[in-house]
């Protein structure tokens, strides 16, 4: 690669910057992490990932001994750096409200602005309520010695936690938000290896690419929560989700991905990128437009209450003092996010009924315990299940579907199982004795193997 290469900041490395830095550092820039968490930044630098990504530890070695990626704390040297300053930093919900609170992308772009001395782009890649960007491009063109010289674009990201290196360096596709040639050009730069493996670039306004980000966030939410409407719908009448999911994914216009039935979405996007898209398009006066998304929401949120029914209906209509092995914190399999996760709300719940509820996940025991210190947190599969009324899946991991059922049996007090993600072969546990439910199903459903896309499937690392 050319020696005159843009120099690149990444500010904010949590699952989307951090992965973005080393991401470009192994496509051949230089690269310079930053971050206000000295603790974060002290890790990384040691080679260390602050959260559990598979494939990203091995990436960021690989990075670091190219002597293209190094991390600081300090904006100074950031502002120093950079010809192309990716914003990263987190956009979560408002705690007084559905909408997003953006005091860290303000922060971050007016702390850039204040610093930068020669032309420079600054490109917002967190995910912000349509307008944000030409906002921005006012406040740091006033804030900025440069003023119009200092220009701004927004490039929105996609990356899914669990396939978070695999979907930065091969995108379905690349969003360039610009308001000039030049700044298409620099992205253009920066993204120059992406782009020559075919990868299509859509170059937009800034409030499209904004919208982009949001719109297809909503629609996978969109598509969840119909197939979990879907589910109630089955559950009144005796029909059988999991047979209606495979049956509706065969119709090519409509597909099997995004459309696993469940305990429904969680995490640090979905949820709060619709409430927010929501907020946004009230304050624009366009409520209508999508207020589709309360009920997206709505349906979400039965989900988990319908699991602690099931469970309840399992332990006899009453879960104080009953036993709950709880399988799964994280919102996902493949991640230790226990962001909005529906797993631990459920947890909670059963708690907060008085059941004694034991967690157990892969690797999200200390974020759960965090955030939900009461719950029991278990340190394997076995001492989670010991002695248990009743067990209930909550987040698909592997080990999880992988587990025997004959073992399992054997180590709690009745064979009892709430599959809350269609994760397990139904008839395998009812040969072994246990009583199967999931959401969705009828109370004596048969195995349906779900259609499974490898795209949505995490390799071995
Ligand atoms: C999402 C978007 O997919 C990604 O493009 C965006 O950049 C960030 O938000 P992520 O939050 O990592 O990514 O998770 P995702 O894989 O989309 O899953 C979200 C939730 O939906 C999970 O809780 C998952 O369990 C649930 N889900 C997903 C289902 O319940 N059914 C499905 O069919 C698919």
């Amino acid at each position: 690669m050319s020696t005159n290469n843009p120099r690149i900041t990444v500010i904010g490395t949590g699952y989307l910057g951090a992965t973005h830095a080393v991401c470009m550092a192994l496509l051949g820039f230089d690269v310079l992490g930053v971050d206000v968490d000295s603790s974060k930044i002290d890790l990384l630098q040691s080679g260390r990932v602050p959260f559990f990504e598979p494939g990203l530890p091995e990436k960021l070695a690989e990075a670091l001994d190219s002597g293209r990626l190094r991390f600081s704390t300090d904006l100074d040297e950031a502002a120093a750096f950079g010809d192309v300053h990716f914003i990263c930093v987190g956009t979560p919900q408002a705690r007084d409200s559905a909408a997003a609170d953006l005091r860290y992308v303000d922060a971050a772009f007016a702390g850039l602005a204040e610093r930068i001395t020669r032309k420079a782009l600054l490109v917002g890649k967190s995910t912000v309520p349509i307008g944000t960007a030409a906002r921005l491009t006012s406040l740091v063109q006033t804030i900025s010695p440069l003023g119009p010289e200092l220009e701004l674009a927004w490039n929105p990201e996609f990356l899914r936690e669990g396939f978070a290196v695999a979907d930065t360096l091969h995108p379905d596709r690349l969003v360039f938000g610009v308001s000039s040639e030049w700044a298409r050009e620099q992205l253009a730069r920066v993204f120059q290896p992406i782009v020559d493996e075919g990868t299509p670039v859509i170059v937009a306004d800034l409030a499209t690419a904004e919208l982009v980000k949001v719109a297809a966030n909503s629609f996978l939410a969109t598509k969840i929560s119909y197939i979990n409407a879907m589910a109630e719908v089955c559950e009144a009448t005796g029909a059988d989700v999991s047979l209606l999911a495979t049956a509706l994914s065969l119709d090519d216009r409509i597909g099997g991905r995004f459309l696993k039935p469940g305990l429904g979405f969680g995490g640090g996007c979905l949820p709060k990128d619709i409430r927010a898209f929501r907020h946004r398009a009230e304050e624009l006066g366009i409520g209508q437009a999508v207020s589709f998304l309360g009920e997206v929401d709505s349906i979400n949120i039965r989900r988990r209450v319908r699991t602690v029914d099931l469970v309840r209906e399992l332990a006899g209509g009453d879960l104080s003092g009953v036993r709950v092995a709880a399988l799964g914190a994280a919102f996902k399999p493949n991640s230790d996010d226990v962001r909005d996760a529906p797993a631990l709300d459920v947890a909670r719940m059963l708690y907060l009924e008085g059941a004694s509820v034991s967690v157990y996940d892969p690797q999200a025991n200390a974020n759960a315990h965090r955030v939900f210190p009461d719950l029991n947190y278990a340190d394997s599969l076995s001492e989670s299940v010991r002695d248990a009324d009743v067990v209930v899946l909550l987040t698909e991991w592997q080990e999880f579907r992988d587990a025997d059922p004959d073992e399992l049996g054997a180590l709690v007090r009745y064979r009892r199982i709430v599959d809350g993600r269609h994760a397990l072969d139904a008839d395998d546990y009812r040969l072994k004795g246990w009583e199967y439910r999931a959401l969705g199903r009828p109370a004596q459903s048969g195995t349906v193997a779900l259609r499974l896309d490898r795209r949505d499937e995490v390799a071995a690392t």
